[in-house]
């Protein structure tokens, strides 16, 4: 891509301490905000809307922007906003989220929000005039209400108000979307006007860990996205009868987790022969009566499966409801299956892409093109805005666990190239 001189000229080019300073600053928010304030778990980080952990979170997010002189707000059901420029403008954005699963890590999304200030810190340094909108989706993980990507759904317009008010309900104590998010201080009534939240963007960076291991695997230091799995995600009701587990006879049983076993089994082998990339999870079971000495009635399983096409991920789901059906029929029991949501296969923009590998090739990084396994609020954005997105390695690709790790230096490089990367994207939006 062709830049203008003037904009080479502005370009402020990494030294090696540049790179010490960034990874210290960016090295040191990450882990502040794994502090006690900061997470309700010990181990690990643990924070989902619209608890006090994640207020405090944002808060410290904001004083952040503030004392560089960003102007900063919320949208009606959380998602936190910080820009540089008079709302209109057209800005690139950069952002991803702050909350975490349940005993999860630090830097999964944390990180990506941390990029995003220090990129904004080095354009408040260097005075480079790129207008910039830092967006922090709230409830990314799906841990408070068991739905991914809600804040980003929400914004673009993927969400029905029924969801909202009564379908999403509160894993801790079940009441809805609707009244917490009012408990915290939200407006949910004024849901659609998220939308705004996503005007004006001729661009998005979201940086984020890989949460695998190609790149540490390939000794490499960045990771450029060309595509994010799709996903199906729904839950599974097996119904069989309850009875006495001293008395009743194997062959008179009608027992809901057997059938559940076979379906989990099933899962793991139709995502194992379906092609490359495609993976299929049974991540929750609940068994009522779920008591010892009680053959359990019914069995509740979650289905979790993506994968880099979606008619593969689709014969996956299709594969697994009718081992459901049939483990259900062998048993006398019965099934039922309601899809919780589905994001189709996201790939990202050529052009934010040529961007962030120029920036790469500019500084003699090498990289790596792969895809991502994992969701992320980048596929919402994507409806709105040209999209791309950064990987940095973590340790052994362990993520959504409390011993996710990273290394700062690596994202010191991720902020100098997306910093390079908005410079371009913003030159070629004047062109
Ligand atoms: C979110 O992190 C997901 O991929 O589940
Ligand atoms: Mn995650
Ligand atoms: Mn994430």
């Amino acid at each position: 891509m062709a830049m203008s001189r003037a904009v080479w000229d502005d370009l402020p080019r990494a030294t090696k301490q540049d790179l010490k300073r960034s990874a210290e600053r960016i090295g040191n928010t990450v882990h502040s905000l794994a502090g006690p304030n900061f997470t309700r778990g010990s181990a690990g980080v643990e924070r989902y809307a619209y608890t006090p952990e994640y207020a405090r979170t944002v808060a410290y997010v904001q004083r952040a922007f503030d004392a560089i002189g960003f102007r900063t707000w919320e949208d009606a059901v959380g998602n936190f906003v910080a820009q540089n420029a008079p709302r209109g403008t057209p800005v690139v954005g950069l952002g991803s989220h702050l909350d975490s699963v349940r005993g999860g890590g630090r830097w999964d999304g944390t990180l990506g929000v941390v990029v995003a200030l220090e990129v904004c810190h080095l354009l408040t340094q260097y005075d480079l005039d790129v207008p910039v909108r830092v967006i922090s989706f709230v409830e990314e993980e799906g841990s408070g209400f068991g739905q991914l990507l809600l804040g980003s759904r929400i914004a673009a317009g993927l969400i029905d108000e029924d969801d909202l008010r009564s379908t999403y309900r509160a894993v801790d104590d079940g009441r809805s979307f609707w009244d917490h998010a009012v408990l915290a201080g939200h407006q949910p009534h004024r849901w659609r006007e998220c939308a705004e939240t996503l005007d004006d963007l001729f661009g998005w960076i979201e940086i984020h860990i890989e949460q695998g291991r190609q790149l540490e695997d390939a000794g490499h230091q960045i990771g450029i996205v060309e595509l994010i799995s799709g996903y199906v995600q729904g839950d599974i009701e097996l119904t069989g009868r309850v009875d006495h587990a001293g008395t009743t006879p194997m062959r008179l049983r009608s027992d809901a987790v057997a059938m559940a076993a076979e379906v989990v089994i099933e899962a793991e082998k139709l995502a194992a022969t379906a092609g490359p990339d495609t993976v299929a999870t049974v991540g929750e079971i609940d068994v009522t009566p779920g008591i010892i000495n009680v053959v359990p009635g019914e069995a509740r399983l979650s289905i979790d499966v993506r994968g880099p096409k979606d008619s593969t991920v689709q014969e996956v789901v299709d594969g697994i409801l009718i081992a459901a059906e049939q483990a259900a029929a062998r048993r006398s029991g019965r099934m039922s299956y309601v899809e919780r949501q589905r994001v189709g296969v996201t790939p990202m923009s050529s052009v934010v892409v040529d961007a962030l590998t120029d920036s790469a090739n500019g500084y003699g990084f090498e990289h790596l093109k792969l895809p991502s396994g994992a969701a992320h609020d980048t596929m919402s954005v994507a409806r709105r805005a040209p999209c791309g997105m950064l990987f940095i390695p973590c340790v052994a690709g362990i993520s959504h666990a409390p011993n996710e790790e990273a290394d700062p230096r690596d994202a010191a490089l991720a902020a100098w190239i997306t910093l390079d990367a908005i410079v371009r994207l913003h030159a070629r939006s004047r062109t």
